[in-house]
C-alpha cells in the first residue's frame, strides 16, 4: 500500500511504525502537519491508499478525512478520548491501558475503531511508557488494522463499548497535577510528576524560582522535613516527602537566561545545590551501575534520554576501566533502559557559556570512551541495545566486538540531521569495516531510521533476537556466558589482538579520530553555523517550516 504519514514531528512512535510499516513493503512518504493547503498538497502528489497519523496535534483537515482513508493512532483503550490520554493514566495510576487505531473524522477521536490493543503500564514517566508498552502496542494494533482492512466484510467497530464510554476527556490541568510537598505522599507525587514527563513538565516552586520537573524516582533510606533539599547525586536533587523523599534528575526554569532547557537539577538551581552533601551509591539514583554473574560483567549506563555530556563519559569510562579490572572473559554494554544512547548532550551544550567549546570537549570525551573499548583486547566486549540509539550513540556501540539489539529498537546512524555534523566516535574507522566503504558512505547519507532487523540485514549490527525486550534480556545472558565459556575464546581474543595490531598498522587509531576532528572543528567553530542551528532548534523543540525532503519522498523530484 502507499501509505502518507502526515506527523507533527517524526517521533519515536512514528520512526517506529515507519520502519516495521517500510519492512513489510508499503511504500511511504511523511509530511509534517504545517497547514492544510500543504497537507492536501502532499495527498495530491502521494495519492496515498491510507494516511497515518501517529502523532499529530490537531485534526485532519476535513477535506482529507473526507475523500481518504484516515487513520489516527490513540494513545489509549478503545473508548478513551482526548488529548491527555497517557496523562491521565500515569496521574491515576493505571496499570494496564491501551492503543486504538480509529478512523479520522470531524470530531478528534471519535471515528470507528480499526483495531485497539490493551497494554500493560509500568509506574513510569509518561514518555518512557509512549517509548516502550505504548509503542509496542501500537506496532500490534496498526498491523492488526491493516488485517481488518484487507479482510472482506470487515466493518470498524464503533467507538463506545456501552453508554456513556467514549466521552471526551479534558486536557490534565496544572491544578490537577499540582504538587503539594506538605500533604502528598511519595507515590501521589511520582505519578504526578511522572504523569507531565517529558512534556509539558509538572510546574513547582522550589525556592522561589518556578521550575518544571522531570526524572523523578523514589529515594532509599532518606528522610526529612517535607520540601526540604537533603543531597545530591550524579546532578539530582533529593527532596524529602512526608514519607521519605524524591529524587528529580532535570529541572527545566520557567523562565532564565537558558530560554528554558531541560538541564541536570543541581546544575538549575547552582549555589543552593552546592551547598547540599553527596548521596553515596544506592540511594535511588543511578545512572551508572555494574553487575556480574557467570563469569560476564554488566555495565549499564541509563542516562536520561540517552544524551551523555562530557563529565558522564568521564564517569563511564571510569567504570569501564574498573569493570576490566575485574576477572571476567565478556563484558556486556548494557546503555540504559530507555535509550542506548543518543550522543552528544545537546542542552548541557546548548547551556554552555561557549557552545562550540563544550561540543569540542563533549566529542573528545565521547572519543576516549570510545577508544578504550576498541583497544579492550583481554576479553570480549558486546553491547546490547535494549533501546534506542542515535547519532553517535550508534558508533559507540560498534566499539564492541559484537553489537547485539532488542527486535523493536530503532537506529539513527547518521549525523546529518543535525545540521550536516560530520561525526566522530572513530566512525570512519568502525563503519566501513562492517559496511565497506561504499556501504558506509550510503548509511551515512541515508538518513532515515533503521529497524533492528534492516540494521542486522545491512550488516550495521551482529544480531537481533528474542520476541520482545525480555526474551532478548533472558537469550542476551545466556548468549553472552556461551561466549565467555565458548572453548575458543582464547583463540578470538588472539584473532581479536591480531586484528587491532593489523589494523593499526595500515592507519593509525589516531589517524581517523585527527581526521574526523578536523571536520567537527569545521562543524563547531566554522563559517557555517548550520549545526548550532540545528541544536538550537532541537533543544528548543522548534516545529519544522517544511518537511525534510529525505522523508516526504512525494516532493523529490524524479
Ligand atoms: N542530547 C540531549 N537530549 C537529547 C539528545 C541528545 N543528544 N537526543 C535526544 N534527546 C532528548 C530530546 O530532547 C527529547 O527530550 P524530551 O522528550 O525529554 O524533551 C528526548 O531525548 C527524546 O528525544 P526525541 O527526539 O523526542 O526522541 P525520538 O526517539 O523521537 O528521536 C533521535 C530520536 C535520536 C532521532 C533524536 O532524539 C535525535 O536526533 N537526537 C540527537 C542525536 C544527535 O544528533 N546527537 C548529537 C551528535 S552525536
Amino acid at each position: 500500500m502507499r501509505i502518507l504519514f502526515l506527523v507533527h514531528a517524526f517521533n519515536s512512535l512514528s520512526q517506529r511504525l515507519y520502519v516495521e510499516l517500510a519492512r513489510r513493503g508499503h511504500e511511504l512518504s511523511v509530511e509534517f502537519d504545517i497547514n492544510d493547503t500543504i497537507t492536501a498538497e502532499a495527498v495530491a502528489l502521494f495519492r496515498p491508499d491510507l494516511i497515518l497519523a501517529p502523532f499529530l496535534k490537531r485534526p485532519i483537515p476535513e477535506a482529507v478525512w473526507r475523500h481518504h482513508l484516515c487513520w489516527v493512532v490513540h494513545p489509549g483503550p478503545r473508548g478513551d478520548r482526548g488529548p491527555s490520554s497517557l496523562d491521565w493514566a500515569v496521574l491515576e495510576g493505571a496499570r494496564h491501558w491501551g492503543v486504538t487505531v480509529l478512523q479520522a473524522e470531524r470530531e478528534m477521536d471519535s471515528g470507528p475503531v480499526w483495531a485497539s490493543v490493551d497494554c500493560p503500564l509500568r509506574a513510569a514517566a509518561k514518555g518512557s511508557l509512549y517509548r516502550r508498552e505504548v509503542s509496542e502496542a501500537a506496532v500490534t494494533a496498526v498491523l492488526e488494522a491493516l488485517d481488518n482492512l484487507a479482510r472482506p466484510g470487515f466493518a470498524p467497530l464503533p467507538l463506545a463499548t456501552r453508554p456513556g464510554h467514549g466521552l471526551l476527556r479534558p486536557a490534565v490541568r496544572h491544578a490537577d497535577r499540582a504538587l503539594d510537598w506538605g500533604r502528598d505522599d511519595t507515590a501521589t507525587l511520582l505519578r504526578k510528576i511522572r504523569c507531565a514527563d517529558g512534556a509539558p513538565g509538572v510546574r513547582d516552586r522550589w525556592q522561589g524560582r518556578e521550575l518544571y520537573l522531570y526524572d523523578a524516582w523514589p529515594a532509599n533510606g532518606m528522610q526529612g522535613y517535607p520540601g526540604e533539599l537533603l543531597a545530591t547525586h550524579n546532578g539530582a536533587l533529593c527532596r524529602a516527602t512526608i514519607d521519605g523523599a524524591i529524587w528529580i534528575g532535570r529541572l527545566r526554569e520557567r523562565r532564565d537566561e537558558r530560554q528554558g532547557l531541560k538541564l541536570p537539577a543541581a546544575t538549575v538551581l547552582g549555589e543552593a545545590a552546592a551547598r547540599l552533601p553527596e548521596a553515596p551509591p544506592g540511594c535511588g539514583y543511578r545512572e551508572i551501575h555494574y553487575q556480574e554473574e557467570s563469569g560476564v560483567g554488566y555495565l549499564h549506563f541509563d542516562f536520561h534520554n540517552g544524551a551523555m555530556g562530557s563529565e558522564q563519559c568521564h564517569r563511564l569510562l571510569a567504570a569501564y576501566e574498573e569493570a576490566l579490572a575485574r576477572d571476567t572473559r565478556v563484558l556486556v554494554l548494557m546503555g540504559g533502559e530507555e535509550f542506548w544512547s543518543n550522543g552528544l548532550h545537546l542542552h548541557l551544550i546548548e547551556a554552555a557559556a561557549n557552545p562550540g567549546d563544550a561540543s569540542w570537549e563533549n566529542i573528545n570525551a565521547m572519543d576516549d570512551l570510545c577508544r578504550a573499548i576498541i583497544l579492550t583486547t583481554d576479553r570480549l566486549v558486546v553491547a546490547a541495545l535494549r533501546g534506542n540509539a542515535g547519532a553517535g550513540g550508534v558508533f559507540l556501540a560498534l566499539a564492541a566486538d559484537h553489537v547485539w539489539a532488542a527486535p523493536g529498537v530503532v537506529f539513527n546512524p547518521h549525523y546529518k540531521n543535525m545540521g550536516n555534523l560530520y561525526g566522530s566516535e572513530y566512525w570512519s574507522y568502525l563503519l566501513p569495516r562492517r559496511l565497506g566503504s561504499a556501504g558506509a558512505d550510503a548509511l551515512m547519507q541515508h538518513r532515515l531510521p533503521l529497524g533492528a532487523a534492516e540494521a542486522k540485514g545491512c550488516g550495521l549490527i551482529d544480531d537481533t533476537f528474542g520476541a520482545d525486550r525480555d526474551g532478548f534480556e533472558r537469550e542476551l545472558k545466556q548468549r553472552a556466558v556461551a561466549l565467555a565459556q565458548a572453548a575458543d575464546h582464547t583463540a578470538q581474543l588472539a584473532a581479536k589482538r591480531a586484528q587491532r595490531a593489523d589494523d593499526e598498522a595500515q592507519k593509525p587509531l589516531d589517524d581517523y579520530r585527527r581526521e574526523e576532528l578536523e571536520q567537527m572543528r569545521l562543524n563547531f567553530y566554522g563559517f557555517d553555523p548550520s549545526y548550532h542551528i540545528a541544536r538550537y532548534n532541537f533543544v528548543r523543540r522548534i516545529p519544522h517550516s517544511r518537511t525534510p525532503l529525505h522523508l516526504a519522498r512525494h516532493r523529490s523530484k524524479g
